[in-house]
């Protein structure tokens, strides 16, 4: 028996609701595109691909940092939150490509930094010129070292990039003095919350975006910017995770206190016409995420489950389910996302081995495998990306708003193999034999399959591109009905037309390792995990990420079908 199809209103049409079904593409400023052939892509390097992203048929973009920034962590070191890293152009790049984006009817998300600043913003510089206890200091968490003299850390806490959370500073006269706190690199000097001025200059850096056309912001760690310094942590093991906390209590963590900033947030951004939207980065438990997607806060949240999941029927069933009750619940939408610039890339992840982190591939973060070198000859590609266009086309389907990562629509793979001078991350410096980093997902797009950068400019590119590049480059594919991005192509602007309701309703299947729903217009979607062929349902494939013959649909595979009468 099929379960009824669950319905929520209709908002597609109104534009102050444009986000709630968005296809959503992240670009990488730094390794999209580069105009001026420095080796680092730009904001006139995107405008010139404007055309690309809207044969794409995406409707948002998000742009990962471009301010001012020494690079320290990818751009989420901030040296300047209302600029633009000169590197990168200029602020009127910035309404230039806007302007392009916004006229192809592309919407603009950049990404706000709030926990942290860089360590060469001018308040930092002021703070560490400035006496102890003084004003500038309080906008950050500087506190007195233990020991006789101070010389050891206020606590044991570490950062997210490993070693200690806390740095010492030499006081404006040269004697060593207090600490500051960083849950991140030594370079991003964490804000303290409690401070209405940080509440005030965030107001003022959203209302500048805003102001200058940004449709939305993508906010970085947002469940970390409320803490309490002075709590004792149970264990060092749990200091980093915010998943296993329900209770709003954690001293780093996704405390409840946070939300008074998104409320906060929220009347600037109802000010605007249309509302600026906002989505939350919050890796917190499930059960919490619906606090940061409320309409009274930031409006939606990253749902990293799917991304985090095996490629397995039940798992996908029972997240879909329940991220979708829970969104209709709270009148937010859903987000899926299976690839971003902090993670392994999914047609890399899927095509792993055994024992590379988790099960079966699938779901293994990777993090194994680029430890022990990052060998490609060990990943099943074509497994990988067969695996990764079927999860697409299922999320594809889904109601509410998908998440895309540049180069993904290429079938890209992971660059596993970059020479340790070659890297960037700080998280392979700070965490060394522990994590390689992420650098292997933010190696420059190929455009082209020849030239020094593979047309991602003229002159080479900031991470080296590996040989195998050229095979997936944008030019190839773009002629080649049968490449993947053709197939993005088709899904995208074939989402559009179907995707009148935020609507879904689970059919029974014949197997357990197929999924079946179907969404309103009669637009059933059947995914098969498994290996064997399953017979899909009489009607008009609209699209299958794999060759359907006599009516089957092989093993790994997605279909749309509309079923008509
Ligand atoms: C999350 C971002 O996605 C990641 O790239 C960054 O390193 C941390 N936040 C710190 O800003």
């Amino acid at each position: 028996m099929s379960t009824p199809v669950e319905s929520a209103p209709d908002t597609t049409a109104q534009d102050a609701h444009w986000w709630r079904q968005a296809a959503v593409y992240q670009i990488y400023p730094r390794s999209f595109s580069d105009s001026n052939g420095d080796g680092l892509g730009d904001l006139k390097g995107i405008t010139s691909k404007v055309q690309y992203l809207k044969d794409l048929g995406v409707d948002a973009v998000w742009l990962s940092p471009f301010y001012p920034s020494a690079l320290a962590d990818g751009g989420y070191d901030v040296d300047d939150y209302r600029n633009v890293d000169p590197r990168l152009g200029t602020l009127e790049d910035f309404d230039e490509m806007a302007a392009a984006l916004h006229a192809v009817g592309i919407k603009v998300i950049v990404d706000i930094v709030p926990n942290h600043t860089s360590n060469r913003h001018a308040w930092f510089q002021e703070a560490l010129a400035s006496p102890k206890g003084s004003a500038a200091r309080r906008r950050y968490i500087f506190r007195d070292g233990l020991g006789e003299n101070g010389e050891l850390p206020p606590n044991e806490w570490t950062s997210i990039f490993g070693g200690p959370a806390w740095e010492r500073v030499t006081e404006p006269d040269g004697t060593p003095g207090q600490w500051y706190f960083h849950l991140f690199a030594k370079e991003q000097p964490d804000l303290d919350w409690d401070n209405p001025e940080v509440h005030e200059d965030f107001l003022r850096t959203l209302r500048f975006w805003s102001d200058r056309g940004a449709d939305g912001f993508r906010v970085d760690v947002a469940h970390a910017l409320k803490k309490d310094m002075d709590a004792e942590v149970e264990s060092l093991e749990l200091l980093h995770r915010a998943d296993l906390f329900r209770n709003g209590e954690h001293p780093l963590w996704d405390r409840d206190e946070v939300h008074t900033i998104y409320a906060e947030w929220r009347r600037l951004f109802n000010e605007y016409n249309p509302p600026r939207t906002a989505v939350a980065e919050a890796w917190v438990h499930a059960d919490r995420r619906a606090r940061y997607a409320s309409p009274e806060g930031l409006g939606q949240a990253f749902n990293f489950d799917l991304l985090k999941a095996d490629f397995d029927a039940e798992q996908f069933r029972t997240i879909i389910s329940k991220n979708l009750a829970e969104a209709a619940a709270t009148g937010a939408s859903s987000t899926w996302v299976f690839s971003n610039h902090d993670v392994v890339r999914h047609a890399t992840r899927y095509g792993l081995p055994k024992g590379s982190g988790r099960e079966e591939g699938a779901g293994a973060d990777g993090k194994d495998w680029l430890l022990e070198g990052g060998d490609p000859a060990q990943v099943d590609a074509e497994r990988g990306l067969r695996r990764a266009k079927a999860a697409t086309l299922l999320m594809l389907a889904l109601p509410g708003s998908a998440y895309l990562y540049q180069g993904e629509e290429l079938g890209l793979q992971e660059v596993g193999q970059i020479a340790d001078e070659d890297r960037q991350d700080p998280t392979f410096f700070r965490n060394k034999g522990v994590e390689v980093g992420r650098d292997g997902c933010r190696v420059p797009l190929p455009w082209e399959p020849q030239g020094s950068s593979f047309g991602f400019g003229s002159n080479g590119s900031h991470l080296p591109q590996p040989a195998w590049f050229a095979d997936y480059a944008v030019s190839v594919q773009a002629a080649d009905a049968g490449s993947t991005l053709s197939f993005y192509r088709r899904a995208l602007k074939l989402r559009h037309e179907l995707q009148a309701a935020e609507a879904l309703g689970w059919q029974d299947s014949v197997d357990d390792e197929v999924l079946h729903f179907v969404r309103p217009g009669g637009w059933h979607v059947v995914a098969n995990f498994g290996t064997a062929p399953v017979v899909l349902p009489e009607g008009e494939v609209l699209l299958a990420s794999a060759e359907v013959e006599g009516g089957k649909l092989p093993g790994e595979a997605t279909a749309w079908v509309r079923v008509t009468g």
